[in-house]
């Protein structure tokens, strides 16, 4: 039997927020913290990772890994207690800064001018080997790996502890209306009346593919959280702003409007392949999402991953430690044969029927103010991004 509610990963759903009437003592405390030396600048990648950890999408973590749970999830795919987690979140600082940071006592994590963002309660502080980390998390220690390239960018220590965060950082305007937490998507969920729940995520513009995919599990489904990733991408990857039109767009022509929840997810794009198709599943759990889609090379970058190598990864662990039920598909694609959306376990045609065409190539297209064909995008999508391109409107 269905139960009602999917259970956060570990069963409790993280919340690492200050108690509203501690909000000043804390900023009082986060300042006085830093003015004594014992505080650290966040920028994006780690403000975002905090953020995460704070409202409960990374459920169970509730602080940067110690090194227990760092070790296990590199070498094991699992925290210290044996839950599954395949990403490190981790908290790096240059030597100089670890060496001023003391062990039990606290650190202030501040942004770029200063404001106090969190508190965090110093537990450990480890090195760590960069090259175990990449082959094991990335599968390559190529630095043309953007992950592996950012481990490089890194300090040589992980400080250990968990966080309680003080105020939220300002990107979090950008997208407010879209912007909801787990426990927002859950309650969302319920006043719906959904129970099986797909999650989606992108880092890209919707194409039929996508939409196709996301349909087929639709048929199925109560509905569909279309939950893209909107912390950072890599530079060539399309902003979130552009796509967030897209996707608004897409919607509002061709979707069930009571089907679909469009809220964003805040978390940065790591290119993990396989790896961070495990841990989207586990985040999409905690936002309340029974099912997750998985396609073809999920959160791939280049060649550094097998097609499927995404879906198989899945087998290595149990559906119950999982809790999310993952849903594959294969490579799609417009079959002008079948005159419909299929994919090669649906379609027996060959290649030459098929209209696949190459990012590069819908680049191109869209540079020079050509629509695509609608086969592979919906025109008002391809429109967006002509405009944007044009400039008329990004
Ligand atoms: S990702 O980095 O977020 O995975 P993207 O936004 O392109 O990139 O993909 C979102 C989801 O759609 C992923 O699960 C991916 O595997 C799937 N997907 C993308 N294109 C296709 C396609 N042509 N056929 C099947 N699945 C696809």
């Amino acid at each position: 039997m269905m139960k009602l509610e999917v259970a956060p990963h570990g069963g409790v759903l993280v919340d690492r927020a200050v108690d509203p009437d501690s909000v000043e003592a804390l900023q009082e405390k986060c300042r006085s913290l830093y003015s004594r030396g014992q505080g650290v600048h966040l920028v994006n990648r780690r403000i975002s990772d905090l953020e995460m950890i704070a409202i409960g999408a990374f459920s169970p973590i509730e602080g940067f890994m110690g090194r227990a749970d760092y070790e296990n999830v590199v070498a094991n795919k699992r925290l210290a207690n044996g839950l599954p987690w395949t990403i490190p979140v981790t908290l790096a600082v240059v030597r100089e800064e670890a060496d001023n940071i003391q062990l039990d006592s606290e650190l202030a994590l501040v942004d770029s001018q200063e404001n106090p963002l969190a508190v965090l309660e110093v537990e450990e502080k480890y090195a760590y080997n960069r090259e175990r980390e990449a082959r094991l998390v990335y599968g390559t220690t190529d630095m043309e790996h953007p992950g592996v390239f950012n481990l490089h960018r890194r300090g040589d220590v992980y400080i250990g502890g968990k966080i309680t965060l003080i105020q939220r950082s300002s990107q979090r305007d950008e997208f407010s209306k879209y912007h909801l937490d787990p426990i927002d998507t859950r309650h969302e969920f319920a006043a719906r009346g959904w129970r099986r729940i797909v999650g989606f995520q992108t880092r890209n513009p919707i194409h039929r593919a996508h939409e196709y995919i996301q349909k087929a599990a639709m048929e199925t489904m109560d509905g569909l959280l279309l939950h893209p990733l909107v912390g950072e991408t890599k530079s060539d990857d399309i902003p979130a702003n552009v796509r967030m039109r897209c996707y608004e767009v897409l919607l509002e022509h061709y979707y069930p409007k009571d089907r679909v929840l469009l809220s964003v997810l805040p978390a940065v794009m790591r290119y993990a392949g396989p790896r961070e198709a495990i841990f989207h599943a586990l985040v999409r759990k905690n936002y309340g999402c029974s099912h997750f889609i998985v396609g073809r090379d999920h959160a791939g970058v280049g060649r550094y991953y097998g097609t499927y190598d995404a879906q198989y990864i899945f087998d290595e662990f149990g559906e119950d430690e999982l809790g999310i039920t993952p849903m594959y598909f294969d490579h799609a694609f417009y079959c002008n044969k079948c005159e419909g959306m299929a994919s090669v376990k649906t379609c027996p045609h060959d290649g030459s029927h098929h209209v696949t065409l190459s990012g590069t190539k819908v680049r191109e297209m869209l540079a020079h103010g050509q629509l695509p064909p609608q086969e592979f995008t919906r025109p008002e999508v391809a429109q967006v991004l002509i405009d944007t391109l044009r400039g008329v409107d990004g």
